[in-house]
């Protein structure tokens, strides 16, 4: 069953199949998304803000852990290339 992510203000809704990335997510919803390493998991750029549905995305692994502890990126935030959707979830970035 595929699962729905919303991108907030925009209300914009994209249906994904679980299992894939944030990142692709917020481009097929047509928003900008920062990236400087290819989706590699090691600039921290893509980082988003999970406003609801936390628990919807896979866990954190220790590739992107290191990212943000590396890139001084808030534990609030989920790096967009290498959380993957697993369910409904509600996602912001400060620049949309
Ligand atoms: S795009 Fe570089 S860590 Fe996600």
């Amino acid at each position: 069953m595929d699962a729905e992510v919303r991108f907030v203000p925009s209300e914009k809704r994209v249906r994904v199949t679980p299992g894939t990335p944030l990142l692709e997510a917020a481009q097929k919803a047509g928003l900008p998304i920062a990236s400087g390493c290819s989706a590699n998991g090691l600039c921290a750029r893509c980082g988003l803000q999970v406003v609801a549905g936390r628990g919807s995305l896979s866990d954190e692994t220790h590739t992107e852990s290191e990212a943000k502890r590396v890139n001084r990126v808030g534990p609030e935030l989920r790096l967009a290339c290498m959380a993957t959707v697993s369910g409904d979830v509600t996602i912001t970035a400060t620049y949309w």
